[in-house]
């Protein structure tokens, strides 16, 4: 099972401009998932879908989803509104009013969660969503699991961003998740930045965003003092591939940007792929 995952694209960053860079960006992310030579079973959209909540971004947000090959599940980041998002990607039997689900029909099975928090930039995991939460991994404790969520509970050392430790939502959430071997990974956006880290006896991944990324600044930060600091750069668009094998999610980053290819398959390169096959068969 393949899932590609795509994260904060921050739809209608430029009001006004249905053609802006963020739009761009997510049509050439798309071009280039349709491009895998292995199509993704699903693909996940983890949150600041849209930068300032507009029905209008989620609306171009649903005419670009149907490009996939494959079927899109979405949830909302801390960009989105709650409400707008509702209306464009309606969840009929949404808990407590959060756009939590399961996708179910494939090998490994993804809750999806909200950390949406109105009114807050970071991570929010109230009772009632930990709640939901428990009971859908009890229903189902030796499934394959993927967790997807925006906000990586973790504090990822850009000081700005990211958790800190001992935030009560991000322990609601561990405690939700930690012990469970069949949660085999959580995928998450926000940071802007392509991250793991181990966290809740799992594998976290935040994957690298459709909109462009944070400056890799792991320096303290004063908030009194602006240093001059970079904090967000141009780099091209990315996504993550998420892929089940022998029982585990191994996960990889795609930049997508004009590639010159060094090396094909050819003769030339054939000794080399014989050789390594040929070691894979002695073990
Ligand atoms: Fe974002």
């Amino acid at each position: 099972m393949l899932i590609a995952q795509i994260t904060d694209l921050h739809l209608g960053f430029t009001p006004g401009n249905p053609r802006e860079m963020n739009q761009i960006r997510l049509e050439k992310t798309i071009a280039a998932i349709r491009a895998l030579d292995v199509a993704p079973d699903l693909v996940l959209a983890t949150g600041d879908l849209a930068d300032r909540g507009e029905p209008e971004a989620y609306a171009r947000l649903k005419a670009a989803l149907a490009q996939l090959p494959c079927p899109a599940f979405t949830c909302p980041g801390n960009h989105d509104d709650r409400a707008n998002y509702l209306a464009a990607f309606p969840l009929p039997d949404a808990p407590d009013g959060f756009v939590q689900y399961v996708i179910e029909g494939y090998p490994v099975r993804v809750i999806v969660l909200d950390t949406l928090e109105p009114g807050r930039h970071g991570g929010g995991y109230c009772e009632a969503r930990k709640a939901w939460l428990q009971a859908r991994l009890d229903e189902a404790p030796d499934r394959p699991t993927l967790i997807a969520l925006h906000h990586p509970p973790i504090d990822t050392g850009i000081a700005w961003m990211g958790a800190v430790p001992g935030e009560a939502w991000a322990g609601r959430l561990a405690a939700a998740i930690s012990g469970r071997p069949n949660v085999l990974a959580a995928v998450s956006g926000h940071m802007h930045r392509g991250i793991s880290a181990l966290w809740a006896d799992t594998l976290l991944v935040v994957s690298p965003p459709v909109a462009p990324d944070l400056a890799l600044t792991l320096r303290d930060i004063d908030p009194e003092q602006p240093d001059g600091r970079a904090m967000i750069e141009l780099v091209p668009p990315a996504f993550a591939l998420h892929q089940w094998c022998d029982g585990r999610i191994i996960s990889h980053f795609e930049s997508v940007s004009d590639r010159k290819v060094l090396a094909r398959f050819d003769d030339k390169l054939q000794p080399l792929v014989r050789h390594l096959a040929h070691e894979r068969e002695e073990g």
